[in-house]
């Protein structure tokens, strides 16, 4: 009989964020809104848009490769690729695919993981299942997201909302303590249409019909979902927080789903906690969907707000409606991080594009200007196949 406890513990993070900046000031050209509306009922104040040549995958690429330099480990090592994104690159292949190639695994099995914004959560959960199961050492967990392409930006109450970006981090097998210890996941199907996009799938496939109806962009009940968010995250939390045989002040620093400050505040108060115990960078990102966890944790690393011993909680809420969280208590040396990060830089990591297909340029028109403004990141649409010359120098690096 094998009596060896397998924990799982996060060794690496790393996250990547694009360079271009969407201020509430440029929406406000856009629709009828004003930073003071946005400011106050959200707390976002930008959010970043991936340039052409950008996508998940490469975005999801960037994170993961540095999450696997904070771990200290090599890319062939990742016997696991789990990628959470509602933007895949394709229907298919699945974007972890392309990531595992981007990163040079040989070796993982790779596969996306959809439950929207709670969809790195859900990943991460998947990943714990693998490593005490025996099933896997190293699983890399990525939350990547390209909403922006997504948007209708004529529709102010979504558009303002969301942004780009990808988080990742390694988990990987211990018989050492701590690491993981109480998971919770919901999924509660009468909120399906709350936050939907209508069409692409199965029942409403891509035509001329659809995309005149906008229904290739996410279209969402705001204060249905805010009813969701705010009761859900609380109480998925404190049942994850009790799993781990833990009361909701043992734990150190929360990581919520960055998607509304308000909303934040008031999971704080559902909890009984203050605020300075929940980490929100939405202020800079906006709502990234399964990116926001991983790129607030791995930001809150960075800057000193978690210690070895701390406990921490991530909590997310996603369409379907999905909730989900993970109690953790944290391992890893935190002065790895910057590490990571200076180890990769965007512009040395590739996603291949097959060679007899050309690129339509994908940023929506509403953006184009935004993209071309001074400064902004020229790299050919093609630059991301393999094989073909460098460009003549490269851009400033793009990542944080
Ligand atoms: N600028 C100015 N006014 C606006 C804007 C805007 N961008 N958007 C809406 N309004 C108006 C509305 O039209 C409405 O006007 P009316 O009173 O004249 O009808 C008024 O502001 C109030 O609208 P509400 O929808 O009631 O505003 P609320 O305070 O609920 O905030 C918001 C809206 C920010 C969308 C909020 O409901 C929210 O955050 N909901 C949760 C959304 C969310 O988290 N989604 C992500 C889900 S995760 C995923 O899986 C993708």
């Amino acid at each position: 009989m094998n009596d060896v406890v397998r924990r799982a513990h996060v060794t690496g993070w790393g996250r990547y964020a694009p360079a271009q900046v969407l201020t509430n000031a440029d929406l406000e050209r856009m629709v009828d809104t004003s930073d003071e509306w946005i400011r106050t009922r959200t707390g976002i104040r930008e959010r970043r848009v991936a340039a052409a040549h950008e996508t998940t995958a490469s975005m999801g690429a960037v994170a993961g490769l540095r999450a696997i330099r904070t771990a200290g480990i090599e890319p062939d090592e990742i016997d696991l690729i789990l990628l959470a994104t509602l933007t895949p690159d394709y229907w298919m292949p699945s974007t972890a695919a392309l990531v595992k190639e981007a990163i040079g695994n040989s070796k993982a099995a790779a596969f996306d993981v959809m439950a929207a914004c709670s969809g790195f959560v859900y990943a991460f959960s998947t990943a714990l299942a693998y490593i005490t199961a025996g099933l896997a050492k190293h699983v890399l967990v990525i939350g990547a997201e390209l909403l922006t392409r997504f948007l209708d930006y004529t529709d102010r109450s979504t558009c303002i909302l969301f942004g780009d970006g990808a988080g990742a981090v390694v988990v990987s097998a211990s018989e050492e303590p701590g690491g993981a210890l109480g998971i919770e996941m919901t999924t509660e199907p009468q909120g399906a249409y709350m936050i939907w996009l209508p069409a692409g799938g199965a029942k409403a496939p891509p035509s001329a019909q659809t995309i005149a109806r906008g229904e290739h962009y996410v279209r969402m009940e705001g204060n249905a979902t805010y009813r969701f968010a705010t009761k859900t995250m609380a109480t998925t939390a404190l049942e994850s927080i009790r799993r781990s045989g833990l009361e909701p002040g043992d734990i150190d620093l929360f990581i919520p789903h960055q998607a509304n400050v308000r909303i934040v505040e008031a999971v704080a108060k559902g909890l009984g906690l203050p605020m300075d115990k929940m980490y929100v960078n939405l202020d800079r990102y906006g709502n990234t969907s399964a990116a926001s966890v991983p790129i607030a944790l791995a930001e809150a690393v960075n800057e000193g707000r978690v210690k070895v011993g701390d406990n921490v909680t991530i909590v997310a809420f996603g369409a379907g409606f999905t909730s989900g969280a993970v109690t953790l208590n944290w391992t890893a040396d935190p002065a790895r991080g910057p590490l990571g990060d200076a180890a990769v830089r965007p512009e040395d990591v590739r996603v291949r594009l097959p060679v007899d297909w050309d690129s339509v340029d994908p940023i929506p028109d509403a953006l184009a200007e935004l993209m071309n403004r001074p400064g902004s990141v020229e790299v050919p649409l093609d630059d991301v196949v393999p094989g073909e010359p460098e460009p003549a120098g490269h851009p400033e690096p793009v990542g944080r």
